[in-house]
């Protein structure tokens, strides 16, 4: 991809945070990309980068096998900032020492900032950092000098300034490092003197240019669901490759309330994309005729999901690409500790378990995203702020919270349920506080009266979640006067049930989903 805007590397040690850090310095309007850690030097050399920043991770120095840079890296003359485990990868190779001390550091400290800095540029002394490392350094490499220390870390920031090096022991990229993006600042802007002139108008104008060049004369499917990831990469890959896209989307009968007819008309009649439509509902009903137990529910699902995405590609003509709107996060959940990312594993999951020798290459322009990225990037396309803005849903749909067998009917009550919930969260303004709203249909029945008439009917459970990334999550305490409406519109309009639950568990020790 032809680049006319600088860029700053993040060479990845295996940490959680790598992506973090990519995506802080494109808070700072500078394009960041993640390497792996064992990147040569010509190759770097090739991208022409600002600045390296390297991660941090979970290895330690002292083991043989820790993942180490190409030290030619320091012979580039470009600046680096080692974070963490990345100072003391530098601090080592450089000829300094690292030890293993007893007494390790987590959670927050104060640094006592002892000697001007450039990288401390404008931070307050005492400015509160996040720890988090066994190993520390106990001697620093020749040229560097101690700017910063904190009581249980004697060489927190190290600073060679004639090389341009870099290191802190705590992590700037967490918000608990309060002036952290200050320091990330000061590196990127200040000493890598990078030009803040990167935003999502650049990455849509840099995607579509790279993504003709992969695509060529081929062509791209995309299995649509409507969410918000493969809704946008699809937009995207249409702004590149127009009639080249074609676009899948598969009606499995566990659909929210006019999400079919929505997902057509957007599509299909606004952005005037190639979509072809498998309405497939019978065929998912009777595959689930009877089963109850929820893995063999999902994989009853999952496997159907695959089947007739393969069917509709017969239908395209010579498909070339996949596309799918995989995540940074995705990839981060299925690469090993140290070989960088690799992608297939979770893209696969992504549409349902594709089998391992796919024919078709992948193409994932969202792939250095985050979520919110996503949702920007989204909006600059011109997708509807409902879509953009959605909460998470899952694969399987309305048959994972369908408790119990997957009926017509009771699918049919439970998008009824569904549609009045989110509305009500909608009115009341919540809906942008909660990460996930969700209603389920339990397989009991209970007595009820309306209308002075015994009624004996279904129950529903109603479940708002607060979460950052769907690992844990806390119910959301919804005002009364909300749930009073819900419960009330429910029993009155939805027929089949009479009787409605707030679900108050967290996660753990519950899944947001019910099965
Ligand atoms: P749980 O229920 O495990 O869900 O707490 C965590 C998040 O993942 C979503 N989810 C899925 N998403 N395919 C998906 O794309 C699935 O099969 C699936 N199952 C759960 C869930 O909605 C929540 O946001």
């Amino acid at each position: 991809m032809e680049k006319n805007h600088d860029t700053v590397i993040v060479l990845d040690f295996g940490a959680q945070y790598s992506q973090l850090i990519a995506r802080r310095v494109r808070e700072l309007g500078v394009y960041s990309q993640i390497v792996p850690f064992n990147t040569s030097a010509e190759e770097i050399k090739k991208m022409a980068p600002k600045g390296i920043i390297f991660s941090g991770g979970p290895a330690s120095v002292s083991q043989a096998l820790s993942p180490r840079p190409d030290k030619e890296i320091f012979n580039l003359n470009i600046p680096i900032l080692g974070i963490c485990y990345g100072l003391q990868v530098m601090s080592l190779l450089l000829g300094g020492h690292v030890t293993c001390p007893e007494k390790k550091e987590y959670g927050i400290a104060n640094i006592n900032i002892i000697k001007a800095s450039k990288l401390l540029k404008d931070v307050s002394n005492l400015s509160q950092v996040w720890m988090s490392h066994g190993d520390s350094v106990d001697k620093i490499p020749e040229g560097f000098s101690t700017t910063a220390n904190t009581p249980n870390c004697p060489y927190t920031v190290i600073e060679d300034e004639k090389r341009n090096f870099y290191g802190v022991q705590f992590h700037p990229e967490v918000v608990h490092s309060v002036e952290g993006q200050k320091m990330l600042s000061n590196f990127v802007l200040d000493i890598c003197k990078a030009k803040a002139d990167w935003n999502m108008g650049n990455f849509i104008n840099e995607a579509v240019e790279s993504i003709r060049k992969e695509v060529g004369d081929g062509q791209v499917l995309c299995g649509l669901s409507g969410g918000v990831d493969s809704s946008v990469a699809a937009v995207l890959i249409h702004k590149a490759i127009g009639d080249k896209l074609v676009c899948v989307f598969v009606n499995n009968g566990m659909l929210r309330k006019n999400e079919a007819q929505n997902v057509l008309d957007l599509f299909g009649k606004h952005f005037n994309m190639r979509l072809q439509y498998a309405d497939a509902e019978d065929m998912f009903l009777t595959a689930l005729k009877g089963k109850t137990d929820p893995e063999d529910k999902r994989k009853t699902i999952g496997k159907l999901f695959v089947d007739t995405f393969y069917n509709e590609a017969r239908k395209c003509g010579e498909i070339t690409h996949l596309a799918q709107g995989t995540l940074y996060p995705d990839i981060v959940e299925s690469k090993s500790p140290f070989g960088g990312p690799t992608s297939t594993i979770k893209s696969h999951h992504n549409v349902g378990g594709l089998p391992e020798d796919l024919k078709w290459k992948l193409l994932e322009p969202l792939k250095e995203l985050f979520k919110d990225e996503v949702r920007e990037l989204g909006r600059e396309l011109g997708l509807p702020e409902e879509l953009v803005d959605r909460h998470p849903f899952p694969g399987p749909g309305l048959g994972v919270r369908c408790i119990g067998e997957v009926t017509k009917e009771r699918l049919d009550t439970l998008r009824d349920v569904d549609a009045i919930f989110i509305e009500e969260i909608r009115n009341a303004g919540l809906y942008h506080e909660i990460w996930q709203a969700l209603a389920d249909l339990l397989p009991v029945k209970s007595v009820g009266v309306q209308g002075d008439e015994r009624t004996y009917r279904e129950v529903c459970t109603l479940r708002a979640v607060t979460s950052q990334d769907a690992m844990t999550a806390d119910w959301y305490r919804l005002p009364y006067d909300v749930m009073q409406k819900c419960a009330s519109r429910i029993c009155n309009e939805v027929k089949g049930v009479n009787r409605v639950l707030y679900d108050i568990t967290s996660k753990p020790p519950a899944t947001i989903e019910w099965e």
